[in-house]
């Protein structure tokens, strides 16, 4: 079993709670009839995306981005976007799906990109909306959690790749370590 890396700060039933929440609003936003791509940024959002697509019944797509800029606990200031190369997303209602809003500066670039693509619009949607390290401003459509800016682990995210299996979401510690 695995040791916990902090204090348990979102817990299963919490988890879980906000993303039927999430899918309710999309949902009600994007009736069946409607176009709807969803884009998922990994490598944060694996779980929460899969948790919350097979929340959203029905029609759908998704595509995959690579977005980074953290190493360890620190934003390293310059954004990484790889798999954008082959997605289309002219004309469509698109979804981003993604772990984590913090200082804003991986999405400020992601959704510059795909605007640049012509979609007919653009949401997103976010587990985690941190308030406590803003450097640009972006509104979410949909935030699941709230929160200032403790360092998070589990349910997707990690510390330096370690962690990231843990079904509920903790305040990362480096003194329990
Ligand atoms: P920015 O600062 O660009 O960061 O809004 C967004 C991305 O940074 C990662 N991030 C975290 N990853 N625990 C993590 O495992 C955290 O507490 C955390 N805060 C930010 C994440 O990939 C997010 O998409």
């Amino acid at each position: 079993m695995q040791p916990a890396p902090g204090k348990l700060t979102f817990s299963k039933q919490q988890i879980d709670a906000a993303l039927d929440q999430l899918a309710a609003e999309i949902m009600h936003d994007f009736p069946a009839q409607k176009d709807l791509h969803i884009i998922i940024t990994l490598q944060g959002s694996l779980f929460f995306a899969a948790d919350l697509l097979r929340r959203l019944d029905r029609p759908l797509t998704y595509d995959l981005v690579r977005a980074s800029s953290y190493i360890g606990r620190m934003s390293s200031g310059a954004v990484l976007l790889d798999g954008l190369e082959h997605i289309d997303i002219t004309g469509r209602q698109v979804v981003v799906v993604d772990d984590i809003l913090d200082t804003g500066l991986t999405l400020s670039v992601l959704l510059q990109e795909l605007y640049m693509r012509h979609p007919l619009s653009l949401r997103l949607c976010v587990l985690i909306r941190k308030t406590g390290n803003i450097k640009v401003p972006i509104t979410a459509d949909y935030v699941g959690f709230t929160m200032d800016k403790e360092f998070l682990v589990g349910y997707g995210l990690d510390h330096n790749g370690q962690y990231r299996n843990l079904p509920e979401i903790y305040t990362y510690d480096p003194l329990t370590k």
